[in-house]
């Protein structure tokens, strides 16, 4: 496995059937290229996740996208046009280009194309080297399956490294600038479908399509699953007025602290993050539940932000990450 900041590399990495974890804005994947039957299992081996847990193909603009898909309806159209490259994955009735290896048997498959300069660069790189303009990534986060994603190339070296074999690239992109998963967007039905919230928000998907969002969804997402997202610490979460009483009532390990800067730190516990807004909250969050684990916390009081904006993706992902506790 090599470790580089040259996306030509990580190019050829997946060109050869071999796998490389790519930065995006959102958290990085682990890639491999989604015609390449072998290559995709790899990445079901490396992060231990069940084969009809579906993947996101990452493809370099919306062009490509028509070529995933088929019956792609005119809102997911105008998503892909205002979004892209963005945090939101659009998922539409596949083509033949979309094979069961990828899409976990289901006759959809999930497209997204990323705004992070080096997948950019990547893409636009790998298109060149297979001659195809909409060639795609198959990646999933590169976490082992059910643990908190990674949001830097140190992250993804503690997770798998340990697994990437010798042609294997780990690009470093820097840190991820979103810091949770992207949207998702169930395009199969007649009104678009919310089936994991992220950075551009319901509102958002509301306005571009001029349609209402719905929740309910018959479509798998395995990052819906109730617990998902977990460190090994127990998180709790609680509003401001309850941390004095939770603290009193803990036991004998040390307590982490996820606030927003205007909560105070109480005296003997660990601060792991002290974000300013919704965003920064987001941005931080993974790496302070890593933190958490790294200090072999007992328990991480989590204080969400409001429920508005990115605001909205950070507490369903505590939520989660408490489910696993
Ligand atoms: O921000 C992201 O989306 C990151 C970066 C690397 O792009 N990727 C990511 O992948 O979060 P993953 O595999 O950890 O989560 C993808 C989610 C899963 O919950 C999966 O079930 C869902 O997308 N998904 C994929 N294909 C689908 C499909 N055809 N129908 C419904 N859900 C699908
Ligand atoms: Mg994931």
């Amino acid at each position: 496995m090599i470790t580089t900041i040259d996306p030509r590399l990580a190019a050829t990495a997946i060109a050869g059937g071999h796998l490389a974890a790519v930065p995006t804005e959102t958290v990085y994947g682990l890639g491999a290229l989604a015609s390449d039957a072998r290559a995709v299992a790899r990445i079901y081996a490396v992060k231990g996740r069940p084969a009809d847990h579906p993947l996101i193909v990452h493809v370099v603009d919306a062009v490509a996208f028509g070529a995933w898909g088929v019956r792609i309806p005119t809102y997911a159209h105008a998503l892909a046009a205002a979004f892209w490259p963005g945090p939101i994955t659009l998922v539409v009735p596949r083509s033949e280009r979309a094979k069961d290896f990828v899409t976990g048997g289901q006759d959809s498959v999930a497209i997204r194309v990323p705004s992070h300069l080096d997948a950019q660069s990547l893409l636009i790189e790998l298109c060149e080297i297979t001659n195809d303009r909409a060639v795609g990534i198959a990646a999933p986060s590169a976490n082992r399956f059910g643990r908190v994603s990674p949001t830097t190339a140190t992250h993804v070296l503690d997770e798998i490294g340990g697994l990437l074999q010798g042609e294997d690239v780990v690009l470093d992109g820097g840190d991820c600038s979103v810091g949770v998963e992207s949207t998702i967007i169930d395009c199969t039905g007649p009104n678009p479908r919310l089936l994991r919230p992220g950075a551009i928000t319901t509102q958002d998907v509301e306005a571009v399509s001029g349609l209402k969002v719905t929740h309910d969804s018959t479509v798998r997402a395995s990052g819906t699953l109730a617990s998902h997202y977990s460190p090994d610490a127990a998180v709790h979460l609680l509003t401001a007025a309850d941390i004095a009483a939770e603290i009193a009532g803990a036991g004998q390990g040390v307590i982490g602290l996820l606030a927003l800067a205007d909560i105070e730190t109480p005296i003997g516990v660990v601060r792991l993050a002290v974000p300013r807004d919704a965003e920064e909250y987001a941005r931080v969050l993974y790496a302070a539940l890593r933190e958490a684990d790294a200090l072999q916390l007992e328990a991480i009081l989590a204080v969400p932000p409001a429920a508005t904006g990115v605001g909205v993706a950070v507490i369903d992902r505590l939520i989660r990450a408490a489910a696993g506790a």
